[in-house]
């Protein structure tokens, strides 16, 4: 697979698997552009590169609000953008019966039309520079659902179909939008998860690791930053130049029941 310097925007890259991310690309020779809604994680996650974070640049911004994300771009102006990673996201765990509209709200905000707003912003360079991937950070609740999770499950099906729509509309460039959905991957949202789980429903934290989290899935694993990574290297290339719309994947299984 061949694989030239690309220059990568990642949200969300404060935290996790965004910043997990930024290790795995910038050790792979790419240049990044951090943005966060959480300044300090940023400034951790590039202090945490060490010698990479030459090949960083942090742009705190919130994605909720189209007025950032027009900083954003408007600090970018005179970059290329290959890659655009939508990856900030957020988890709330309650029963529908007792789902809070704000949370509902501001779930769909950060991973839906946060998304929506980034790709319409970072569309158009694409098109102008006659390149680009867009790579979705979804989930297995892509695909699946959990109880509780009502919230994150539609607004990581809803990410599909905004993929979709876009693989339709950029089918004449060399532009593809895909969305990985991995299982669990252990980051402090899955932490946060792991102890609201438990006290929803009224297991402990290990209960909660072994019979719910990694109970559907046949390799009882969490999944790598590593196994993300390689995955949206692959998405990247050339080689995956006709790959779009698609969901991947990386489940242990989990959807092959
Ligand atoms: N951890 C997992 O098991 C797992 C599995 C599948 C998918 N995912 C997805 O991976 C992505 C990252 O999750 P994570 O586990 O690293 O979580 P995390 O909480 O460690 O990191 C999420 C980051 O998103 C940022 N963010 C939240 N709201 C934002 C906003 N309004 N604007 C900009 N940034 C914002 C946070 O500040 C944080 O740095 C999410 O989309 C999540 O749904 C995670």
């Amino acid at each position: 697979m061949s694989q030239r310097s690309l220059n990568i925007l990642i949200t969300g890259a404060g935290s996790g698997v965004g910043r997990g991310l930024a290790h795995c690309f910038t050790a792979n020779g790419h240049r990044l552009f951090l943005t966060d809604v959480n300044p300090q994680g940023l400034a951790e996650t590039v202090a945490s590169l060490g010698a990479h974070s030459v090949r960083v640049s942090t742009h705190p911004a919130d994605i909720t609000s189209a007025a950032q994300i027009k900083t954003i771009f408007e600090s970018l102006a005179s970059q290329r953008i290959d890659v655009l990673i939508n990856n900030a996201g957020l988890q709330f765990v309650a029963p529908v019966s007792g789902f809070p509209e704000e949370r509902w709200d501001l779930l769909f905000d950060v991973m839906l039309k946060g998304a929506f707003l980034m790709t319409q912003s970072v569309l158009p360079i694409m098109r102008k520079n006659g390149f680009g991937r867009i790579v979705n950070i979804g989930s297995i609740h892509a695909l699946i659902a959990s109880p509780f999770k009502s919230a994150y499950v539609a607004a990581k099906h809803g990410l599909l179909g905004l993929s979709k729509v876009v693989a339709l509309e950029t089918g004449d460039a060399d532009i593809t939008m895909n969305t990985i959905c991995p299982a669990y991957i252990r980051t402090p949202l899955v932490d946060a998860q792991i102890a609201a789980q438990a006290k929803s429903h009224g297991l402990s934290e290990k209960e909660v690791i072994d019979k719910i989290m990694l109970e559907p899935m046949p390799k009882k694993a969490f999944i790598s930053i590593e196994e993300v990574a390689a995955t949206a290297e692959f998405l990247m290339s050339h080689e995956a130049r006709n790959i779009t719309g698609q969901a991947i994947a990386i489940d242990g299984g989990w959807t092959s029941r």
